[in-house]
């Protein structure tokens, strides 16, 4: 949050305006839409960064300064076309500031047109979980700017790091590189997986993510599409559920809200990072519910961790109801909570999700008998 303040506060005075993508990391969202407005004058116009005639229009012509957006968003993972935002912000006289926290080596924003890039160095940089720093990456004239004595914003306002901290995180940028493509070769083999398993997937290293030829167009190659992955569970009590087992029935991971960590963290955006934006702002951001965000580490083998996540999922499977349609040779189970509003059409898609029970006489049954209505 260090770098992002402050950049922004170096490139906008008073009046000032910026244009931001609609998906941001909470804080983030709270800073351009509360923080910012109320101590600088400094207000944003958010957008839909895939609507590229939006981000234009959005653009006021002597005010707008920033053109803000993050490379792969926090929580919903859409990826930005950096070259074409850079391009039109550019042709606008528009500076271009992109938060590259969820995908250093995978992308190179300053490669592909962005003016400054900015990092948490708190995720996958740090790898460790252990400081809270930031990183500000742009032209020396910038850089030297936020550090003038007079008008810098970083000299001014102090965020500096400390000189150990420094030399320690320098120590590990050489495995950098090695630690992402372990994190993305482990969440892609997930992401697929858990597809298989019925789960609703979101990763842009899958072919039907909404991006996935854009970011392969955008992508440093041999390093892969990123070590998040998100898994929509439709609501909030089968999201938390889902964390539990994978937490405490199988140690999968930990449900917390950092990332780019050794082990596995896992948290639900809705009520946690994104927590920030009020509900029509997450509708907007495309935050659902029952989202699941999981940043993918790589401790054990991955066949260890993903039969703790198969165990996760079957102690999901074993606190629920096994239903029979007689008549229809149709089996599945009901979820608590679930079994109180069903049609047809819902236990079909419980049915299609959960797969056949692994123990079909061990747990309770109902038995559901339909008119012809
Ligand atoms: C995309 C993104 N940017 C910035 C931040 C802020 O990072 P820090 O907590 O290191 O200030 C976060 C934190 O979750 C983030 O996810
Ligand atoms: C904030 O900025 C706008 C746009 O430049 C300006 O019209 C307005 O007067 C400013 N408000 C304050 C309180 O300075
Ligand atoms: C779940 O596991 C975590 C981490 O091991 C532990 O701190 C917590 O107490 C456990 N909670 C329950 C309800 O078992």
């Amino acid at each position: 949050m260090a770098a992002i303040s402050s950049v922004l506060l170096q490139l906008c005075s008073s009046g000032g305006h910026v244009v931001a993508s609609t998906t941001l990391y909470g804080g983030t969202y709270a800073l351009l839409s509360h923080f910012l407005p109320r101590t600088c004058n400094i207000t944003t116009t958010f957008v839909d960064i895939t609507d590229h005639e939006a981000v234009k229009n959005a653009i006021v012509h002597g005010r707008t300064k920033v053109l803000f957006f993050e490379s792969m968003s926090n929580p919903t993972l859409n990826v930005a076309d950096i070259p074409e935002l850079s391009k039109l912000a550019h042709e606008k006289g528009i500076t271009v500031v992109v938060d590259n926290t969820f995908s250093p080596m995978v992308l190179s924003p300053a490669g592909l047109g962005a003016d400054v890039v900015v990092h948490s160095i708190s995720k996958f940089i740090s790898g460790g979980a252990d400081v809270i720093e930031s990183a500000v990456c742009g032209p020396v004239r910038l850089v030297n700017s936020m550090m003038d004595l007079h008008q810098g914003a970083l000299m001014l306002l102090g965020p500096t790091m400390n000189a150990k901290v420094a030399f320690e995180l320098s120590e590990r940028i050489s495995h950098l590189g090695l630690r992402m493509k372990e994190h993305c070769r482990r969440a892609i083999e997930y992401a697929i997986r858990m597809k298989e398993l019925g789960l609703l997937v979101v990763y842009p290293g899958l072919e039907d993510h909404l991006q996935h030829q854009l970011l392969n167009s955008m992508a440093n190659k041999g390093y892969g599409f990123g070590g998040l992955l998100c898994v929509d569970m439709e609501s909030e009590e089968r999201a938390n559920r889902l964390m539990h087992h994978l937490q405490n029935s199988s140690q999968f991971g930990f449900i917390a809200v950092s990332l780019g960590y050794y082990e596995t963290l896992m948290s639900c955006s809705d009520s946690s990072t994104s927590s920030e934006l009020n509900a029509k702002e997450k509708a907007l951001a495309g935050i659902s519910t029952g989202l699941v965000r999981m940043s993918i580490g790589y401790t054990g083998t991955l066949e260890q961790k993903w039969s703790q996540f198969e165990k996760a999922i079957s102690r999901m499977r074993d606190s629920s109801t096994l239903f029979e349609i007689e008549g229809f040779g149709i089996r599945g189970l009901i979820e608590p909570l679930e079994s109180t509003d069903i049609t047809l059409k819902h236990l079909l898609k419980l049915f299609h999700g959960s797969g056949p029970p692994r123990h079909p006489w061990s747990r309770p049954m109902i038995s559901l008998h339909f008119s012809d209505k």
